[in-house]
């Protein structure tokens, strides 16, 4: 089954206060890139060539200025705009007409990240109809989707928790099969108002439909400014590989 690549690239950025008061947080640089070109690299690195970028209207013109149709960059780019910020569920929800025969890898625009995706897209080639994450350990788990593991399978995963299981992060690179469109319709939003990825991952864990990769390289998100100068210090140091 075909895979194609969706980045998402919205949301108001407000963690990053007066970067983002007139532009996207995922046109900010990120080492000699504007940030969407890490993940977007990602992908193409990965034998994907088609690409679904979805983001706000505000500054969807800027996306479709810097990256064109893709062309430029191995791939062929299709744009889907998100009227209102509802969370990484809708917005991946927003990506059924693009993706509904086929599976999707998807990246959130703001995670950059060390490694290739390659072994990723060659686990799941073996068991298509499983959902995939990306692990990695960090040290302030309570940050992020959190993962428990046991004898190398996940066995519970939660939203930011105060008491974190384990210091598996659950980072923003995730690839799933078309049915996740289905689920996402019966979703409903969390506490804080959005359509949680996480009851997404839950729901192919408790049909034993979940598998999880391990990133070995740096991974951080670059939504604070305190990980937006990491992302910078870390691509600095060694360019991730694409
Ligand atoms: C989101 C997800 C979280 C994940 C993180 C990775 O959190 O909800 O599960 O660990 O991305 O970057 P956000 O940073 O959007 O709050």
């Amino acid at each position: 089954m075909t895979l194609r690549g969706i980045i998402l690239a919205g949301g108001k950025g407000t963690r990053l206060g007066e970067l983002t008061k007139v532009t996207n947080k995922h046109l900010l640089p990120v080492g000699p890139y504007p940030m969407v070109y890490h993940p977007l690299k990602k992908l193409v690195g990965a034998g994907i060539q088609d690409i679904l970028l979805v983001s706000g209207t505000e500054h969807m013109g800027d996306f479709v200025e810097l990256l064109g149709s893709g062309r430029e960059h191995q791939c062929r780019l299709t744009y889907r705009v998100q009227d209102e910020a509802g969370g990484i569920a809708q917005a991946l929800g927003l990506a059924e007409l693009y993706c509904r025969d086929v599976r999707s890898l998807v990246i959130l625009g703001d995670n950059i990240f060390r490694d290739s995706l390659k072994d990723l897209v060659a686990a799941a080639n073996e068991k298509p109809d499983h959902a995939w994450v990306m692990l990695k350990r960090v040290p302030d788990p309570q940050r992020y989707g959190v993962a428990e593991l046991r004898d190398g399978r996940i066995i519970s995963i939660e939203e930011k928790p105060k008491k974190p299981k384990s210091d598996y992060a659950v980072s923003g690179i995730y690839l799933y099969p078309p049915d996740v469109f289905d689920f996402i319709k019966t979703l409903k939003p969390s506490a804080r108002g959005e359509l949680e990825i996480t009851d997404v991952n839950r729901h192919y864990l408790e049909n034993n439909r979940l598998s999880y990769r391990e990133l070995p390289g740096y991974w951080t998100d670059a939504g604070t400014l305190e990980s937006l100068a990491t992302a910078n210090q870390l691509v600095a140091k060694e360019m991730p590989s694409y």
